[in-house]
């Protein structure tokens, strides 16, 4: 499936951040996801298994559209979108890792905090920013404070959202989608807790709706 960033980012209200520890919980996760409501998947690049969670989830999992986070590098462009990647997200967004991803064709949401990064993002033809970490960063008030002056630049808040302070963040008219680990914690991946996690995002998917 080909999308741009925001059609992906319209396409679900939360992005899930997802640190996969076994390989053997990433394609039961990502069912369990799909099941609840939840399809638009990042797994971050912060385990080993990552990019074989990545390959396994885009090719058994039907309907799940599964992106790549924690983007760091211009090596890591590369062997996620080798992965069969749908999109990419970074917590920041550092000259050579812009520079890759300039050279692919790749949906991708750079992370900012600020209005001069946020500026800079938007001149180099980014649509959506991930906004991280999104409560330390200033939460509402700033994205809020951001909309005026910047109104066709759109956020991913990130980091510190959660079920209960989502909708104050998309009630936003700047906000087109969260990301939260909410969906998937560690202590249920590791107890193989399917049904928990497909409730949790069922949940989640009927709130934010
Ligand atoms: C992350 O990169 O880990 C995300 O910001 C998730 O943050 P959260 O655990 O506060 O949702």
């Amino acid at each position: 499936m080909s999308l741009s960033t925001l059609e992906l980012a319209r396409r679900a209200p939360m992005i899930p951040v997802i640190v996969i520890e076994e390989i053997d919980h990433a394609v039961p996760l990502a069912r369990a996801l799909v099941a609840g409501g939840i399809d638009v998947l990042e797994v971050t690049l912060r385990t080993p298994v990552a990019l074989e969670a990545i390959r396994r989830i885009a090719g058994e999992v039907e309907g799940a559209v599964v992106g790549a986070g924690t983007l760091r590098t211009a090596r890591d462009v590369e062997d996620c979108i080798e992965a069969g990647c749908a999109f990419g997200v970074s917590p920041g967004a550092p000259a050579s890792l812009m520079d890759a991803v300039a050279e692919r064709v790749f949906p991708f949401l750079p992370g900012c905090n600020t209005p001069t990064e946020a500026m800079t993002l938007a001149e180099r033809g980014h649509e959506v920013l991930k906004f991280f970490p999104a409560s330390a960063a200033g939460g509402v008030p700033m994205l809020k404070a951001l909309a005026s002056p910047l109104p066709d630049i759109a956020f991913c808040p990130t980091g510190g959202v959660s079920l209960s302070n989502a909708r104050d963040y998309l009630d936003l008219p700047n906000v087109v989608t969260v990301g939260g680990s909410w969906v998937a914690p560690v202590d249920k991946m590791r107890a193989g807790d399917w049904a928990g996690i497909e409730a949790l995002a069922c949940e989640t998917a009927q709130t934010l709706a």
